[in-house]
């Protein structure tokens, strides 16, 4: 184990562990939208900020050495903190944090107090509704690739990229074409590990219903290649 301090307070935590987990394990939440600690930290987002003997640091991708003192609680943390999903937010359209509360980002916003106000994306990107299980919403993807990882490095089918550049970068099947004719196993790890309700199961609020959607065909399988966990 290793013993690092948060807030003055002593957390131990198994050799190797980043920041993040230790800030978690003193029971303090932060913001981590590109992170999901089943995959590998990309450290993109900058929404876990914290400062660890002094420095500005990613919690998410900064390893907890022994003896680091980590502060999590400053004004200036929180402020940038706040600034960096407020990025994220205000390329958004207002919808985005309309879901109820229930997304990822939603509860990192209402944590934070950033309102609706602050989603001023003008949207307009489309979706891709042609897959049976999965669909898309362009406008509320923040390109944080957790869906690229989890179909890489849990599922093992390498299905998923990003596209575009900047501020347009979304996810897209890596074969190019829509998704019902891409790699895409149907698994649910991409919708699973989505931190904004960019990638969903078709249901009545993406106008598929029940009725529309094809029957699964009754086979035989044993679930052998899908890293997820259904
Ligand atoms: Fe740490 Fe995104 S969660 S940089």
């Amino acid at each position: 184990m290793t013993r690092i301090e948060v807030d003055g307070a002593a957390v131990d935590v198994p050799e190797g562990s980043s920041l993040l987990t230790a800030v978690r394990e003193a029971g303090i939440e932060l913001p981590s939208l590109c992170y999901d600690d089943r995959l590998s930290p990309a450290g993109s987002c900058r929404t876990c900020l914290v400062r660890a003997d002094g420095k500005i640091a990613a919690a998410c991708i900064t390893p907890a050495a022994s003896g680091t003192r980590v502060e999590t609680a400053t004004d200036g943390l929180r402020t940038l903190r706040r600034e960096a999903v407020e990025v994220i937010v205000s390329a958004l359209p207002p919808r985005a944090l309309a879901t109820d509360g229930r997304s990822e980002l939603a509860h990192a916003c209402e944590s934070l107090g950033i309102g609706p106000e602050t989603a001023r994306g003008a949207g307009g990107r489309g979706g891709d509704a042609s897959h049976p299980y999965v669909h898309l919403d362009r406008d509320l993807c923040i390109a944080c690739g957790r869906c690229v990882r989890m179909c890489a490095e849990v599922q093992g089918t390498f299905a998923l990229t990003l596209v575009g550049r900047g501020a347009d970068t979304v996810v897209a099947p890596g074969t190019g074409g829509p998704w019902a004719e891409s790699d895409c196993v149907a698994c649910g790890g991409c919708v699973d590990t989505c931190p904004t309700g960019a990638l969903t199961e078709p249901g009545p609020a993406t106008g598929l219903t029940s009725a529309s959607r094809p029957s699964p065909e009754p086979t035989r399988t044993t679930c052998g290649y899908c890293g997820v966990g259904c």
